[in-house]
């Protein structure tokens, strides 16, 4: 869309910037966007002319979700893992090798209409920047072409080669870290920004971890990890020790693991350097207990709110179902929850351009169907998503 776009009559204006509370609230505002930037943002009633115009109506408008943890690129489904888990069994990680066997079979084009139809459904959820994990392929030329495939939908793409040894590799794992380290990065970081490991007993122990992400550090990218989902572990610190944009999950944490987090907000002043990511649709899928999101917050530690869009421990691409739980479940405030999946997401992959509006940002704008950003917990379950506007476009 060329020309300016002026939204306005919105009743409650979320900035996560200048305003009333930690968001940032202004009453009766408008914003103006102009090649695809928020230029201006003030009273309705003062508003400046436009090219093109839509009216809020009164109602609530926020920054756009941004989802900073999903796994787009897989084949085949896992209802009956699911069913069986709501039957009892428990969650173990096991089922990714179910889903690396599919993924390997599938054509390009059939991994293609899957990011896009997941992209397509989160972006009518309000989810306007979404990180995209390879990780379903586990060879070389498998997790190229999930990289190259994921940018094509987003510039925030993550190297996910340790998310399993695969079962070719199972009695040898010293040389599965040697290939994602060797040629496997050298064949992914041409198409990925970020690099993450699975961090877990079953998965990745810490010095392969800290191999593995030691080399991406390397070969120029940044820094983020699975840590301490199903269990306790060293994951954390080691993600606080190479300063990794986010430690994800975070579901069993020691007192130290929250102190090391909350003191990378001490050594840096603007606020914490490595997010903790929470993702309570992992919880909700695995029917485990969610993280204490009231304990991160009240030591001063950084929150975000994910999806972790997968096949098997969470397959809902929903940013407000992800609000809803953390409110509901994991003892945030309503307002923490939207700033935790909104700002906090963009603190997560180390972006200020996002999760905001103010007057320099991009503008990802999302209108509800509700007067106020608490209906998105007070509603759940509800489309309260009514339009989407992306790079200053009406989606
Ligand atoms: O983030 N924990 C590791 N990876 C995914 C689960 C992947 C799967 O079960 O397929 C997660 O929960
Ligand atoms: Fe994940």
């Amino acid at each position: 869309m060329s020309g300016s776009l002026l939204v306005d009559n919105i009743g409650e204006l979320v900035t996560n910037g200048a305003g009333e509370g930690p968001l940032g609230i202004r009453r009766n505002a408008a914003v103006l966007v102009e090649e695809g930037r928020v230029v201006w943002v003030g009273a309705s009633a003062y508003a400046p002319a436009a090219d093109h115009h839509v009216d809020a109506g009164g109602a609530a408008v926020l920054p756009g979700f941004v989802d900073s943890h999903a796994h787009l690129v897989f084949a085949g489904d896992r209802a009956a893992e699911f069913a069986a888990r709501m039957a009892g069994q428990p969650y173990t990680g096991g089922g990714i090798r179910t889903t690396v066997g599919a993924t390997r079979a599938a054509t390009d084009d059939e991994l293609r209409a899957t990011v896009r139809r997941l992209r397509g459904e989160a972006l009518r959820q309000g989810t306007t920047t979404m990180e995209i994990k390879s990780g379903y392929g586990l060879t070389v030329a498998d997790e190229a072409r999930s990289l190259r495939i994921a940018a094509e939908t987003s510039t925030e793409t993550t190297f996910l080669g340790a998310h399993v040894v695969p079962a070719e590799y199972a009695d040898r794992p010293d040389d599965y870290v040697g290939l994602v380290c060797g040629p496997m990065l050298a064949a992914a970081a041409p198409h990925a920004k970020w690099i993450d490991v699975f961090c877990e007993r079953g998965a990745f122990d810490v010095d392969h971890a800290r191999a593995i992400l030691a080399c991406g550090q390397a070969a120029g990218l940044g820094v983020r990890l699975h840590a301490n989902q199903l269990g306790p572990g060293p994951g954390v610190q080691l993600g606080v020790e190479l300063d990794a944009a986010s430690v994800d999950h975070c579901t069993h944490l020691s007192d130290a693991d929250v102190a090391a987090l909350a003191d990378t907000a001490r050594s840096d002043g603007s606020g914490t350097r490595t997010v903790a990511t929470l993702l309570p649709g992992a919880e909700f899928s695995t029917r485990s207990p969610y993280p204490d999101a009231r304990r991160l917050l009240d030591a001063g530690v950084t929150v975000a709110l994910a999806t972790d869009c997968n096949p098997g421990s969470s397959y809902t691409s929903s940013m407000p179902f992800c609000v809803a739980l953390a409110v509901r479940e994991m003892r945030m405030t309503p307002a923490e929850a939207v700033w935790a999946a909104t700002a906090g997401g963009a603190r997560a992959l180390r972006r200020d351009d996002i999760g905001v509006l103010t007057p320099g940002a991009r503008a990802d704008l999302v209108v509800l169907d509700a007067p106020s950003y608490l209906h998105l917990a007070y509603r759940p379950g509800v489309p309260l998503i009514r339009q989407v506007i992306r790079n200053g476009a009406p989606q």
